[in-house]
């Protein structure tokens, strides 16, 4: 018998190489040579460049060193075991994590923009490009509509691919739409046939529209929360990458990681997820790393997963980790029971029945059948039409849906960071589907409400990209640290944040640092900086050696001393093994004015907290002083699981808020 190629039993890998040698001054030849090494590389496991051509399905050249093929399993753990190699994991798919909402953070009032509105300040975003990795765009959408937009940046390296009617047309706004599919081909063996950027359903175009489409008047969904749809970064330009095809393959979002990086995009939206997972073998954590590197700020939805604890993914801590929360609005209903009980819920309906008439009930179950009918001794009741409220209290509050830490790969960096609205949001579809996706469904809408941590990531890449268009010259971590120490953890009440359940109360492994202030972010004080070398310094210290480190830049040695994971300079302080004492440092850095900050500490119950110093004096704009705060548990705070708690720095003008969360053992 003839063992062939049919015989072997094939699987879709990504093999990573870490980083590239040549610099953005790389030419086609240099990226050719690149592919020919992965062909020479991969040749010499599986006997011949040819047999290494037919297997390999991408190789990156551009900024990602590695590729993807189909092997044997025995053929990758051999791969996995050269000194060249960083990792080798499979190639699997990740979930997609399925405008009122800007007056809830004081963006606008009433459909107007505030001169103070970070939106005015900053341009409404006219300097940023914002990349979405999704299922594509609608680019009929107004949302995308170019009028009054100047020429696209000269900067701009990205292209859009089948730019033509039945593909994705581009313009002045969105100036980038490109697809990655062979992942997804490799893994499933499906074939996608006349293949684009375009969106077929939906969740592609609502997401990128939250982050920056235009100001469309009159949008509503069946007449209900009707206002002007617009994105955070309204007059930003925008750049559709096509991962998702049901499921987002890691080899095809790698991919779109390289294009994106070298296209020259400002922020990159991922409101995508798998399950948490070792950094280096997770392609959201691999592409992120290397975009971050380059001055880009990656934003991520924290999942779908809760209400459980350490259920948060893109847990990274170079990722901004977004979660979910409410915002002031409901769609009341009532449902009026024939002895006149009144019962409270939420309805979108696009008719309503005639007033105060009373219909039959027939059961869930029996409704599901076609030929389903009640007899007349069956009770009767009646649905108002839904009324759009707004100012409910208290909002925000948390989702349920919300995935929560602590973060399970690390539990010493607190996530997710932040939240941000993501309940019945109202924002740009598709026009291949119908509302509800159902093919029963005939109504096509411009505008659809959805919910999901997927919804309130792009509001954070939003607020990115107006930072970036004002503040060019930070840093993705300073960004960050802007959004987060400037968050708000109480609701329109005035009280704590409530958690999905609206009675207890929310704490920071629901949302991070709290609810963003846009406004609040424009001028933070003070920011917690990180480069590329604190997280590398990081990765030493989760276990990464200086040789695979160095794969990713030239001439990197892990410290003598290895990182305490507490100390990574993050805007909070998660300590999840306290045993008496712990003592972690941070470094703040002045971005706005001078002035003397005093330190507030509200300490988590059980613990004492003392910072040394406890105030700082900042004479120069860029000046860094180092804090260090001591948590002591006391005998009460010890084995009752985590406890929560906040520093704040003022000079009487900017609060700097720094959440703290521990854990005490004996
Ligand atoms: C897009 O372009 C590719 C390559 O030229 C082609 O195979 C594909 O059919 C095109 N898709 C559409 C929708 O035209
Ligand atoms: C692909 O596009 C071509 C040319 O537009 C068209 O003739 C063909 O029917 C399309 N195939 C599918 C499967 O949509
Ligand atoms: C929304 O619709 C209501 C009811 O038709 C109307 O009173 C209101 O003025 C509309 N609001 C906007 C912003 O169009
Ligand atoms: C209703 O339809 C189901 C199958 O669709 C059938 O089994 C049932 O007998 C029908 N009932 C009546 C009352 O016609």
């Amino acid at each position: 018998m003839e063992i062939g190629r049919s015989f072997r039993l094939l699987i879709s890998y990504v093999v990573y190489l870490g980083g590239h040698s040549h610099g953005s001054q790389a030419t086609l030849e240099d990226y050719k040579r690149v592919t020919d090494s992965h062909h020479e590389f991969l040749g010499s496991f599986l006997g011949s460049k040819e047999k290494a051509r037919e297997e390999m399905f991408y190789s990156y050249t551009k900024h990602i060193n590695g590729f993807a093929a189909t092997l044997e399993e025995e053929e990758a753990k051999q791969i996995s075991k050269h000194p060249e190699v960083i990792s080798v994991f499979e190639n699997t798919a990740k979930k997609l994590h399925t405008t009122r909402s800007w007056d809830l953070v004081a963006m606008e009032r009433d459909g107007r923009v505030p001169p103070q509105s970070i939106w005015a300040q900053a341009k409404f975003g006219k300097d940023a490009i914002i990349a979405n990795f999704d299922s594509g765009v609608w680019p009929e959408s107004e949302s995308f509509n170019d009028k009054g937009l100047g020429p696209v940046p000269s900067r701009w390296k990205g292209f859009c691919q089948n730019n033509t009617k039945e593909g994705v047309p581009c313009n002045r706004k969105l100036i980038g739409a490109r697809y990655f599919f062979k992942g997804y081909e490799s893994a499933t063996g499906d074939k996608v046939v006349n293949g684009s950027a375009r969106d077929t359903e939906g969740h592609g175009s609502h997401t990128l529209s939250t982050a920056a489409g235009r100001f469309v008047p009159g949008a509503s969904i069946f007449g209900h929360a009707n206002g002007t749809a617009k994105g955070g970064s309204p007059d930003a330009r925008v750049a559709a990458y096509k991962v998702c095809w049901g499921g987002c393959y890691d080899a095809d979002i790698i991919s779109a990681f390289d294009a994106a990086i070298y296209d020259g995009v400002d922020v990159i939206s991922l409101s995508l997820g798998g399950y948490p997972m070792l950094y280096l073998e997770d392609a959201v954590a691999i592409g992120s790393l290397h975009a971050v590197a380059n001055g880009i700020t990656v934003v991520c939805s924290a999942g779908n997963n809760g209400p459980y604890p350490a259920s948060v993914t893109n847990v990274a801590p170079w990722i901004v980790t977004v979660g979910a929360s409410t915002i002031d609005r409901d769609f009341l209903a009532f449902l009026t029971l024939g002895d006149k009980k009144q019962i409270k819920g939420e309805s979108l309906a696009s008719e309503v029945l005639p007033a105060n008439k009373f219909y039959p009930l027939v059961s869930g179950a029996d409704a599901k059948k076609a030929n389903a009918s009640a007899s007349d001794a069956s009770p009767v009741a009646y649905i108002s039409a839904p009324e759009t409220q707004l100012g409910v209290k208290p909002a925000p509050m948390m989702a349920s849906f919300s995935s929560q830490g602590p973060n399970f790969v690390s539990p010493q960096i607190l996530k997710p960071d932040i939240t941000a609205p993501g309940v019945s949001i109202l924002a740009a579809f598709t026009g291949a589907t119908s509302a509800t996706g159902l093919t029963l469904d005939n109504r096509y809408v411009p505008f659809n409400l959805m919910s999901g941590t997927s919804m309130s990531c792009p509001h954070v890449s939003g607020v990115a990209g107006l930072l970036k268009t004002l503040h060019p010259d930070w840093s993705p971590a300073a960004i960050r640290s802007a959004i987060m120490t400037t968050a708000r953890s109480r609701d329109n009440t005035g009280s704590p944040m409530k958690a999905f359940d609206g009675l207890s109360k929310a704490t920071p492994f629901d949302y991070g640092s709290g609810h963003i202030r846009p406004n609040r972010a424009m001028d933070p004080g003070l920011v917690f900086d990180l480069t590329l070398t604190d997280y590398l310094n990081f990765l030493c210290a989760i276990g990464y050696n200086s040789t695979d480190l160095a794969k990713f830049k030239k001439g990197y040695q892990c410290p003598t001393t290895p990182l305490k994971l507490e100390d990574l300079n993050y805007p909070s302080i998660a300590a999840p093994n306290v045993t008496r004492t712990l003592t972690v440092t941070r470094t703040m850095k002045n971005v706005g004015s001078l002035g003397t900050y005093k330190v507030r500490v509200e300490p988590p119950y059980g613990f004492t907290i003392t910072v040394k110093p406890e105030i700082l004096k900042f004479d120069k704009v860029g000046e860094e002083k180092v804090f260090e705060v001591t948590i002591k548990s006391q005998e009460r705070s010890i084995g009752v699981g985590y406890l929560f708690g906040r520093l704040i720095w003022s000079d009487g003008n900017h609060y700097v808020r720094i959440p703290i969360v521990a854990n005490a053992f004996a």
